[in-house]
């Protein structure tokens, strides 16, 4: 079987209702994301980055998978299909895919702050007081700005072994993430499904790249289809 990656972003979880990051300003109640979302913000004002996770681990048990979330699943018919999801939601799991690397941790998960081995299950709120069986606080399973990416060297690994790569709904901002089409080998065919498609410097070195201006329970399919044929 031939070896699919897919690089999935906010944009693939727009359409089942989870904002994306940067086409609203990517603010949250006036702040940045990069405010929330840092180890610095969590020695700062622990409460508010668990208010703000804890929304959206709300919000998620709410939505549902999209086509385009779907469609990546009937992939797997004909190929060897790793997500590579920059995705914090259960999206991709809950349609069907069997084979998913979180780059950015998961939000139905809580991990000790201080052993970071000690990960468990959490589809509730965390809240100060609440702590790992070694006494330690815990805190989203999230990895924030400025911490290492420990996926990153798998999710490297299996994109320098793929012989067709999908990107989805990603702007190809945030490295190391968006620095994985550099992985890939020179002929390997890249398409980036997206809106509103940022050709960052990895892409703009690739020479096989198609771009699909289209959201992605539309553009995903039309790919898909193609793909299957
Ligand atoms: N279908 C596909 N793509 C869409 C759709 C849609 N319906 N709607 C919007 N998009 C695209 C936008 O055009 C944009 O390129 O989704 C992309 C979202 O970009 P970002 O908000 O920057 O999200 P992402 O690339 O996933 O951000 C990367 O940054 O904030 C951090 O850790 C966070 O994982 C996140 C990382």
């Amino acid at each position: 079987m031939k070896k699919l990656v897919v690089l999935t972003g906010a944009g693939i979880s727009a359409e089942s209702g989870i904002p994306t990051f940067r086409d609203a300003g990517g603010l949250w109640e006036g702040h940045r994301v990069e405010e929330v979302a840092t180890p610095g913000a969590w020695a700062r004002n622990p409460e508010l980055v668990l208010q703000f996770y804890n929304e959206r681990r709300r919000k998620l048990q709410e939505v549902e998978p999209n086509d385009g979330h779907r469609a990546l699943v009937d992939l797997e018919s004909k190929y060897q299909v790793t997500v590579v999801t920059q995705n914090v939601d259960d999206l991709h799991e809950r349609a069907g895919s069997k084979n998913v690397i979180h780059l950015h941790g998961e939000l139905l998960k809580a991990r000790s702050s201080r052993f970071e081995h000690l990960v468990y299950h959490w589809p509730k709120d965390i809240r100060l007081g609440d702590f790992c069986e070694r006494g330690a606080q815990l805190r989203p399973h999230i990895v924030w700005f400025g911490e290492m990416v420990p996926m990153m060297e798998e999710a490297a690994r299996v994109t320098s072994l793929a012989d067709i790569l999908l990107i989805v709904g990603t702007s190809m901002q945030v490295y190391p993430a968006a620095g994985l089409a550099g992985y890939v080998d020179f002929n390997v065919p890249i398409y980036y499904i997206d809106p509103k498609p940022s050709i960052n410097y990895e892409l703009a070195h690739a020479d096989t790249v198609r771009v699909i201006p289209d959201k992605a329970s539309t553009g995903v399919r039309k790919i898909v289809e193609e793909l299957l044929l």
